[in-house]
């Protein structure tokens, strides 16, 4: 297992994240992506977005406004709900996260702990201040959200929030978007973007930030259809790692191996759709390369809940901190088209044309993905440090890794060439240059940015016009024909073929 500072001076090194305006300190809990960052994350999200919206004729995609009408979150209950508990030091007024001191301190899990239960287990650890020693007060409720003023005048009135999800433009576009796309239930809304949160203590590099990016989607179902998946037969076949809040309860930790069926059947997971669902979004993860043993599902324990969420599943991953969430998967029932359709006092209800009746729909599992948890994983998996090769590795997917392929003239004199197989590469996807240092060194430093697929014209290449393909992960070179060069490498970039067939 890498160590979180491993991966973070990695990323900031090779140029991935850095601390947001490092030369004034950085702020803590935010980040900027640097220039192999940015596309790995693109990258993800597009991916993820033409799987999830773009492949499916049932999802259609959004992009609603970051600063949200301050109705929303009355509507939605993020206003009175959307809190953690704040202990603060008596001395040095340091102010800290309670559920993630204790876990820290006690190794025990606290998520969810109510104000009192949080107060009797300092006192009777006497946990002190980590800063100075000191007790604490009585614990405080910190809303979550980030307000703004919208205007120039500054008014209860005119504040606002920096939403601290998607999700909530999805339930309030719901109508529109059903009526403008001519959905039929089932069908799903999903958004990419920024979400805010202004976390009592972030850490873990990019794993709990202020600001970050998630991929969601609302998927409505008629409530009569809970039951009822009709695409669910291979979610069924799925192995996944479980562990059951009744598991948590007994303070068991090993999970058990249960298929999807299983899983639905013996009645742990309550509904096919929240099978479903959670095999997609594993899948995600699985397809762009990371080992299932990596993952788990865990059900929320009944008080850490949200308050919008009847049944909530976690895919956890193994993150070098331990077992933490990637991405949930709650039931959120008619709880949002709900609200809205009281505080709006808006018909949001839908036409069913199966019942020829007017139903507000069930969203029975909402995958939410984050984007920056994501990319730590992909860059987690991917990372090595190849004693044998002498530099450490970054064996990204493909399709997710930023630059695609490394073009290299085997010495000076045969850069012009070169250049010109680079200036025709790169229309098409990106390519690096690189003329500067031994062969050797220029493998190196491209293994270390994750260029999956080096080519090198050498001095052969101008008798035979071939050229050589170095693939990233076995470091086996081929030759192959200028001429299907460009066709190849698209094969090899879109893993329609592999390099052990060419
Ligand atoms: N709409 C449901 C929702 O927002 P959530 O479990 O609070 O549910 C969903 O968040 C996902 O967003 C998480 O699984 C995680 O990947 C990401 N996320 C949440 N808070 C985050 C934070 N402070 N920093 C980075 N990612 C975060």
């Amino acid at each position: 297992m890498v160590a979180t500072e491993e991966i973070t001076s990695f990323c900031k090194e090779k140029g991935y994240v850095y601390q947001t305006a490092e030369i004034y300190g950085g702020l803590s809990g935010f980040f900027d992506l640097g220039p192999l960052g940015v596309d790995l994350n693109n990258n993800i999200k597009n991916f993820w977005w033409k799987r999830f919206v773009q492949q499916r004729d049932d999802i259609f995609g959004i992009d609603g406004a970051i600063i949200t009408h301050p109705k929303v979150w009355e509507a939605s209950g993020h206003v009175d709900n959307f809190m953690d508990i704040m202990i603060t030091c008596s001395q040095c007024k340091e102010k800290i996260r309670a559920d993630h001191f204790i876990e820290d301190k006690l190794g025990i899990a606290a998520d969810g702990m109510k104000a009192d239960e949080i107060n009797e287990t300092i006192q009777k650890n006497n946990l002190k201040c980590p800063n100075c020693g000191g007790g604490f007060k009585e614990t405080s409720d910190f809303n979550l959200m980030f307000t703004t003023n919208v205007g120039p005048k500054v008014s209860k009135e005119n504040t606002s929030f920096l939403r601290p999800e998607t999700a909530q433009l999805i339930f309030t576009n719901f109508k529109l978007v059903a009526e403008h796309s001519r959905a039929k239930l089932p069908f799903g809304i999903a958004q990419v973007g920024k979400a805010f949160r202004n976390e009592i203590s972030p850490r873990d590099f990019i794993f709990r930030a202020r600001e970050f990016e998630q991929m969601e989607i609302e998927y409505f179902i008629h409530p009569d259809d809970v039951s009822n998946c009709p695409w669910v037969e291979e979610a069924y076949e799925t192995e996944f790692n479980i562990l059951t809040a009744e598991m948590q309860e007994k303070g068991i930790e090993k999970t058990k191996k249960l298929t999807g069926k299983q899983a639905y059947e013996e009645g742990i997971i309550k509904t096919p759709w929240h099978v479903y669902w959670l095999h997609h979004a594993l899948k995600f993860y699985i397809d762009l390369g990371a080992n299932p043993e990596n993952f788990r599902l865990r059900e929320h324990l009944q008080k850490e809940k949200s308050h919008y969420a009847l049944e909530t599943w976690d895919i956890d991953y193994k993150f070098p901190f331990g077992w933490k969430e990637l991405t949930g998967a709650a039931n959120r029932t008619d709880y949002d088209l709900n609200q809205h359709i009281k505080h709006s006092k808006k018909d949001l209800s839908i036409f069913d044309e199966n019942t020829q009746k007017k139903v507000v729909p069930f969203v029975v599992a909402e995958p939410s993905f984050g984007v920056g948890r994501s990319f730590f994983v992909f860059i987690n998996e991917a990372f090595s440090d190849d004693k044998e090769r002498g530099n450490k590795v970054l064996k990204l997917d493909p399709r997710v890794a930023p630059i695609k392929v490394g073009v290299f003239p085997l010495v000076n004199k045969l850069q012009d060439e070169a250049k010109e197989v680079h200036d025709e590469l790169k229309i098409d996807y990106p390519a690096k240059f690189d003329r500067s240092g031994s062969i050797g060194r220029r493998y190196a430093r491209a293994d270390e940015e994750g260029i999956p697929f080096c080519v090198t014209y050498d001095f052969d290449s101008r008798e035979d016009d071939s050229l050589t393909i170095r693939d990233r992960d076995s470091t086996i070179q081929k030759r192959v024909k200028r001429v299907e060069l460009k066709e190849t490498l698209q094969k090899l970039i879109n893993k329609e073929k592999k390099f052990s067939d060419i």
